[in-house]
């Protein structure tokens, strides 16, 4: 794992929906080393630990970071200003692995959309699924649409776009791709992993754990996964975020 700690500039942090804030950093180079799904671990002034936010976004010198404020970490985020200097540790973990010549559907759900845009921007023609709680929290469709995928929107209650999960969505598509790729909650996940294995096509899930060091020396953020039959402890910060859905033990 090759990470680097980097002074970056704050270019903006723009609140895009209810408590949902787009921080864009200067990297300092055109070309920056990160893989879709891989996060970057942001130092808040005044915590010990850092908080692990994924990339939401790594084009053109820009490093863009999608988060919801949480707790006091994440509201302390959303006060910096333009020109103030954030201590970023990234890019860190394994992220999603996209072949060429296959066709993804990408799913985000909530506050898991924001990793789908930049492995969006990776894949060709892939099939773009986002599900939201409501109209309010909805994020990121233009962006979607600039990177050159229309995202299909639906919300749990119907506000906008098509009423219900991603799932529904995910079966009536199932056929039209290859593989599939999805970060959100965990029952989200859960389900989609079933779908997945019922319709026999390879699954990537991106888990989250609470976290500590961020780079496999602290094991916080351990989860359980099964591999040749045995069921063995992982860290989601270096063998993860990204797992083979089969991999994860969802009840472990
Ligand atoms: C790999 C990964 C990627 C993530 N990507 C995003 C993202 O793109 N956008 C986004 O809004 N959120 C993301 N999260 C969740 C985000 O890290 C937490 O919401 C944030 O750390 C909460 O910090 P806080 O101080 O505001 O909340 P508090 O609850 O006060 O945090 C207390 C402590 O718990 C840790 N913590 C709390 N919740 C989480 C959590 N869900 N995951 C990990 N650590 C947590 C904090 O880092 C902190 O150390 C991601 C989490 C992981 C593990
Ligand atoms: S956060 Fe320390 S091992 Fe993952």
């Amino acid at each position: 794992m090759k990470y680097d700690v980097r002074q970056l500039g704050l270019i903006s942090n723009e609140e895009i929906a209810a408590g949902i804030f787009d921080m864009k950093l200067a990297y300092g180079e055109n070309k920056i080393p990160v893989v879709c799904g891989q996060f970057a671990h942001v130092y808040v002034p005044g915590k010990s630990l850092r908080r692990p936010i994924s990339v939401c976004d790594a084009r053109n010198g820009v490093l863009r970071l999608v988060y919801q404020v949480k707790g006091e970490g994440t509201r302390i985020m959303s006060q910096m200003k333009p020109g103030a200097s954030v201590d970023v540790l990234a890019p860190l973990g394994n992220g999603f692995r996209i072949q060429s010549g296959r066709r993804y559907a990408l799913i985000g759900g909530g506050i898991g959309v924001p990793p789908m845009l930049y492995t969006a921007a990776k894949c060709e023609d892939p099939l773009v699924i986002t599900g939201f709680r409501d109209a309010s929290l909805v994020i990121l469709q233009d962006d979607f649409r600039r990177a050159g995928a229309e995202p299909l929107l639906c919300t749990d209650n119907g506000s906008v776009g098509k009423k219900g999960f991603v799932t529904g969505l995910l079966r009536e598509k199932m056929e039209q791709v290859d593989e599939i790729c999805a970060c959100g909650p965990l029952p989200m996940l859960r389900a989609i992993a079933e779908l997945c294995k019922e319709f026999g096509k390879p699954c990537q899930v991106s888990l989250e754990e609470r976290m500590a060091c961020g780079v496999g020396a602290c094991l916080v953020c351990a989860v359980r996964v099964q591999k040749n039959g045995e069921e063995l402890m992982q860290h989601v910060c270096k063998n993860g975020p990204v797992f083979n859905a089969e991999e994860v033990v969802w009840n472990g």
